[in-house]
């Protein structure tokens, strides 16, 4: 199953873990009303099932309105490695520490379930029983 960040963000808000604010648009010309739920700055960015979003142009900080436009405009149509943005997420821009990945897998039965975490150089996996 592949899901969003902004549908991640809303079941890490669901079960009490704390989020940057953020709202998804589909149209630029809804995004001046919706940055209003997330205050400036916020950062747009592309909604597709791939990494590499910033690297690709898909997420910019907007520090005002016309920013704002201009991104949501780029980045709504916008292919990113074969993938077309239909939605974007206006999120909170927050200072950041410390960047970690994580990424999990398993298939099926809890016995063979995998995880991987990034820190600053590379991937480390792990497997549990
Ligand atoms: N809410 C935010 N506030 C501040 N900076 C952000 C925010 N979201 C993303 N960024 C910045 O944009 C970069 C790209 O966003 P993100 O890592 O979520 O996308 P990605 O698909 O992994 O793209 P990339 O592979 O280019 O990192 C982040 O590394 C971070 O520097
Ligand atoms: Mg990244």
């Amino acid at each position: 199953m592949k899901i969003h960040e902004y549908q991640a963000k809303e079941l890490f808000r669901r079960f009490g873990i704390p989020t940057s604010k953020g709202v998804v648009v589909t149209d630029p010309a809804d995004a001046t009303r919706a940055a209003a739920q997330v205050g400036y700055p916020c950062v747009v960015k592309a909604q597709v099932h791939v990494g590499g979003r910033g690297k690709a142009g898909g997420v910019k900080l907007a520090r005002n309105e016309d920013e704002l436009k201009r991104h949501a405009a780029a980045i709504l149509g916008m292919d990113i490695k074969g993938l077309v943005v239909e939605r974007v997420l206006l999120d909170e821009a927050v200072e950041i520490a410390r960047e970690l990945s994580w990424a999990s897998s398993w298939t099926g039965r809890p016995s063979t379930r995998c995880s991987w975490s990034r820190q600053r150089a590379g991937w480390t996996s792990r497997r549990w029983r």
